[in-house]
């Protein structure tokens, strides 16, 4: 099955082994951050935090080369034929990488898979919320003073119950105005006004998560109608226990209803995921048939930030297989 995602942050698809490999090159303890190849933390908090630790050990852009290889080919071997990572310039900033070396390192890593395993990939860079607007700004100042024909997204990631949306509509109008598609994390710890916060404010045609919307469903209607894709990753939710278990995730309700969704998978080592593993969850737990899951790949290419030529291809690699 022909599959793709468009919600994958960088540092949060690197496999423990590879972190534990460049660890070791490093010289650098990670016994408190990764347990008999696992990934340790607890909640939503130890877990940006194990984030945080892991993506210490990407201090070259070399390595972030091989982690961008790595993730981009374990999902073609999975049946994506597309796939947008999240880069965040504030983690690759603390290890002394600038902006252009990690998107250069991103975008060699997406080309090598592409010749290797024929998959197409993007950057969006994204601000993290919980570092504050000024950063976030600073973030998108970057991309615009640096186009590269990879990068084609801003988000914003981090945690959302920090400052408010209204804070990022400066860095989301830079980026917007350079041309950038743009998605925003919300609806996951914070519930449906989240969701319509960012949409009032920041010009986004695609929420992180957004799961939370169902709580409003006014707001459900205008996700209809303003044709908002929400990027669900339904193994996240459960394992950061945003649900607590897949019966009580309105994935289902969702389509339903009416709404864009794709599915993705976030950051697949800490949730013991992959996006082979999100399609057959919504199988398993969601009822999803072919035609419904060929719709999430469907809507995935639709929602992508990609040019016109480069969508039209990959949709009739969709439809070619279906
Ligand atoms: N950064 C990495 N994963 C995240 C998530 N699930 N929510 C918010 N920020 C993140
Ligand atoms: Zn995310």
């Amino acid at each position: 099955m022909v599959k793709a995602e468009i919600h994958c942050h960088i540092e949060g698809a690197a496999d423990p082994n590879l972190v534990l490999r460049l660890a070791g090159k490093y010289g650098l303890n990670l016994d408190d951050t990764i347990r008999d190849g696992q990934y340790v933390w607890s909640d939503f908090t130890s877990f940006l935090n194990a984030y945080d630790r892991a993506s210490a050990v990407f201090r070259a852009p070399d390595d972030y080369r091989l982690l961008s290889y790595d993730y981009f080919s374990r999902l073609a071997t999975q049946g994506a034929i597309y796939g947008e990572v999240f880069g965040s310039s504030d983690h690759a900033a603390l290890m002394g990488i600038s902006y252009v070396d990690l998107v250069e390192a991103i975008a060699a890593g997406i080309e090598d898979a592409r010749q290797d395993h024929g998959i197409e990939g993007r950057i969006i860079m994204t601000c993290v919320r919980h570092l504050g607007p000024e950063a976030a700004e600073a973030v998108a100042n970057q991309v615009a003073d640096n186009p590269h024909p990879m990068v084609t997204g801003f988000g914003m990631g981090g945690d959302e119950r920090s400052f408010t949306a209204e804070d990022f509509a400066p860095a989301f109008a830079i980026a917007g105005d350079a041309g950038l598609g743009l998605t925003a994390h919300a609806g996951e710890f914070g519930g449906a006004k989240s969701v319509e916060d960012v949409l009032d404010h920041l010009g986004v045609s695609r929420i992180g998560h957004g799961v939370r919307s169902i709580e409003n469903p006014a707001l459900i209607e205008r996700l209809v109608q303003e044709d908002i894709t929400l990027e669900v990753c339904p193994a996240s939710n459960i394992a950061l226990s945003v649900y607590p278990n897949y019966q009580r995730h309105p994935l289902r309700q969702l389509v339903d209803a009416g709404v864009r969704v794709t599915l993705n998978s976030d950051d697949p080592p800490f949730f013991h995921s992959t996006l082979e593993n999100e399609y057959a969850l919504a199988s398993q737990h969601f009822g999803f048939d072919q035609e419904m899951l060929d719709q999430c790949t469907r809507t995935a290419l639709q929602a992508a930030f990609v040019d016109t030529a480069t969508r039209a291809r990959l949709m009739k690699r969709l439809d070619n297989s279906t």
